[in-house]
């Protein structure tokens, strides 16, 4: 039996990569400038890191992670996000000590045993931003611009900010109490999860996407409307800032996410392109997680890009020739300076490649050809009599002699100039 990649999993192979290598590197140019450092974290930690971070009611809980009984009889999951283990990281090495304005970001794979469809997998891959220690409305909006630009620097165009304020410790119980007693009213008519929500974690409800629902949602009682004063200013301050810096925005109350670490701001960045999996980018603020996780009262703001949603939004670059000189040596006696060339060339920088089976001219000028080979160097009899190479422009469809003594130099200057 032929044995598959696992159902959720994929392969980014050779042809993909040069976009997977376009959104790293945008990643570390963009962050740097904004004062972000990399991380690096382990892809599997402790499962109580996870239940107490992320909630242990949300569907990520309860339902999506990889959890393992290790040999010594500790339970270990597979990391579902990034953001409880960089948590751990901060705390457990003191961070905040050195840098009290601690911001750091991550790439990586990460697990959820979800149902797969298109842009959604049980492993996949995204940059996460923490920002840690600022309590000011000025971060969540910066948070926000970093996320747009780092689209934008992908070269994604089409794109929409959604955002929201979820409130903190001081209003959101008496709000979560509010719509649990209105939703006891509708228990009935509800969805099986939204009935099991009403109870567990109310909020959750507004996130339902089935359509029968949505009539009895768009009439529970709004966030908006139950914010206290410090909130209801941090958002007012967040959403002027926005509007200060040219980026737009559409607010919805029902932007409660699916995990139950944050406070006050919370966002999405959607496009239409990617279908029913239409987040590409999530976050918020979380001040209270680092004290949950046993740190000191910190607070912290972050967002994480699905990297394989970014990456079929990416437009499509030229695929680039991965070869500047292919060598043809002709005869059994032309294949040791080949050899050497080709070694001298890759030293010089000049991507250098020859066929090793030597197979015949014509199949070998169709591999140069396939991997876009700038020029070919030919050594036959003939130019081994004359002491010289033969130099053929695939693009120009020319073709000259150089002599064995200058070839080297005479094809570095050709390609790197
Ligand atoms: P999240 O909304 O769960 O947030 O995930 C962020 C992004 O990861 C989503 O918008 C989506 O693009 C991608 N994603 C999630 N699940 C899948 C999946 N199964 N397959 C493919 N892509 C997926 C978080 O993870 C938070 N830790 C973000 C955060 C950081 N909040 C504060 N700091």
């Amino acid at each position: 039996m032929k044995i598959r990649a696992v159902r959720g999993t994929r392969d980014i192979l050779p042809d993909e990569i040069p976009a997977w290598q376009t959104l790293e590197r945008a990643a570390h140019g963009l962050l740097g400038r904004y004062g972000y450092r990399e991380i690096r974290t382990p892809v599997f930690e402790e499962t109580e890191l996870f239940a107490r971070g992320i909630g242990a009611e949300t569907d990520i809980v309860t339902k999506e992670m990889y959890t393992f009984d290790d040999r010594d009889g500790s339970s270990l999951t597979l990391r579902p996000e990034a953001t409880a283990g960089i948590v751990r990281a901060v705390i457990e090495h003191n961070l905040m000590n050195t840098d009290p304005a601690l911001k750091v970001y991550a790439l990586g794979p990460m697990f959820r045993r979800e149902r797969p469809q298109k842009g959604r997998y049980r492993q996949f891959h995204q940059l996460d931003v923490e920002a840690f220690g600022l309590t000011s409305p000025t971060i969540d909006a910066e948070m926000i611009e970093v996320a747009v630009a780092y689209l934008e620097a992908c070269g994604v165009r089409q794109h929409q900010l959604v955002l929201n304020s979820v409130g903190d410790q001081h209003c959101r119980p008496a709000y979560v109490e509010t719509l649990r007693t209105a939703l006891r009213e509708h228990a009935p008519s509800m969805c099986g999860d939204c009935q099991r929500r009403a109870e567990t974690n109310p909020l959750r409800v507004l996130d339902c996407k089935v359509p029968d629902d949505q009539k009895m949602i768009e009439g529970l009682p709004k966030i908006t409307g139950h914010l206290c004063a410090d909130c209801r200013d941090h958002f007012a301050e967040v959403c002027r800032q926005l509007k200060l810096l040219g980026i737009p925005y559409r607010l919805s109350h029902r932007l409660v996410r699916g995990l139950d670490y944050y406070v006050r701001t919370t966002f999405e960045i959607l496009s239409g392109e990617l279908g029913a999996q239409n987040s590409v980018l999530g976050g918020g603020r979380y001040d209270g997680l680092v004290r949950d996780l046993g740190g000191p009262e910190v607070a912290g703001t972050g967002f994480a890009v699905g990297l394989e949603r970014l990456a079929l939004l990416m437009p499509a670059g030229e695929s680039e020739g991965r070869c500047d000189v292919f060598l043809a040596p002709l005869t059994s006696e032309a294949l040791d300076p080949a050899l050497v060339l080709q070694r001298d060339l890759r030293q010089a920088g000049v991507r250098a490649m020859l066929d090793p089976e030597g197979r015949s001219f014509k199949s070998r000028m169709k591999q140069a050809d396939k991997l876009g080979a700038r020029f070919v160097a030919i050594l036959g009899d003939d130019e081994a009599a004359r002491g010289v190479w033969t130099i053929r422009d695939m693009e120009r469809s020319e073709q000259e002699d150089v002599p064995e003594g200058r070839i080297l130099e005479h094809l570095k200057e050709k390609t790197n100039g």
